[in-house]
């Protein structure tokens, strides 16, 4: 179980999240929405610990981890998807992946629990990549990929690692319609193969009502709805948000 108690970050007098406690329990997709800027990513960053909190608490399986550095929280199965400038640029698509396949191994938290114990490191990045819709891309160079393939690559990477529990934030955007798909996939088949926590930050609304499980809005840093999906769109406050949020894309 992951918890966060009064989790909040200040950028000097900016609250970007405020004091934000909620529960996210194995089993669950959990889609945390609201307009731009509402603090979203930042309170990704507090949980995987990429950003210290000002105040406030993390907590896993009743472990307080609020004072340990990322890489500790992802040794502990926090999974933050990979941004490309971590992964190996003239290395192959599939060689990266098996990297993190291999890394996963080597601590002996073998979870990809029908085939890893049958198959070699490589056949499972090969899967990984036909379930990403990357097969093609193989043997490509990762500098080489197009953005949408990019993308496809960093949610494989993720699944890769078997983390316990899955951050994706807005993990189809910038992708072309034609590249939305094979995400979706993917995250719906780690939603029903695995027992995890996952935790997705997207703005599409046919995505999100088809895939969470749960719903929370966070809006100017505070979290300001929670429950299941469709209550949740419906309450005037996610009406209101969404409202503001185009009006806010609009202007720019
Ligand atoms: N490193 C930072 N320094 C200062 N302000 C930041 C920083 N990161 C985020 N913010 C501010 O915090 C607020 C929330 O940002 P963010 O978490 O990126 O929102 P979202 O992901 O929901 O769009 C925004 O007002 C943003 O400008
Ligand atoms: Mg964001």
């Amino acid at each position: 179980m992951l918890e966060t108690r009064n989790l909040t970050a200040r950028f000097g007098g900016h609250v970007a999240v405020d004091s934000v406690s909620c529960t996210f329990s194995s089993g669950t997709l959990t889609a945390i929405v609201g307009p731009n800027g509402a603090g979203k990513t930042t309170y990704f960053n507090l949980i995987s610990g990429q950003l210290r909190a000002s105040a406030g608490s993390v907590w896993l399986d009743g472990k307080d981890i609020t004072r340990e550095p990322a890489s500790t929280r992802t040794h502990r199965g926090l999974g933050r998807a990979f941004q490309l400038t971590q992964l190996f640029p003239n290395l192959s698509v599939v060689e990266n992946v098996r990297l993190a396949v291999q890394s996963r191994r080597k601590e002996g938290l073998n979870l990809w629990s029908v085939w890893a114990d049958h198959r070699n490191t490589l056949e499972c990045a090969h899967a990984l990549l036909e379930s990403a819709r990357l097969g093609a891309r193989a043997d490509a160079a990762v500098s080489s990929l197009p953005h949408g393939d990019q993308r496809k690559l960093e949610v494989a990477m993720l699944m890769a690692l078997e983390p316990r529990v899955y951050m994706f934030d807005e993990p189809t955007a910038g992708m072309s319609l034609d590249d939305v798909p094979a995400i979706l996939n993917l995250i719906h088949t780690l939603k029903k193969r695995a027992n995890k926590i996952i935790l997705l930050v997207e703005h599409k609304m046919d995505v999100v009502r088809e895939l969470a499980d749960r719903i929370v809005v966070l809006h100017n840093g505070r979290l300001v709805a929670d429950g299941e999906p469709a209550a949740v769109i419906a309450s005037p406050i996610v009406q209101q948000a969404y409202l503001g949020t185009a009006a806010v894309e609009e202007t720019t």
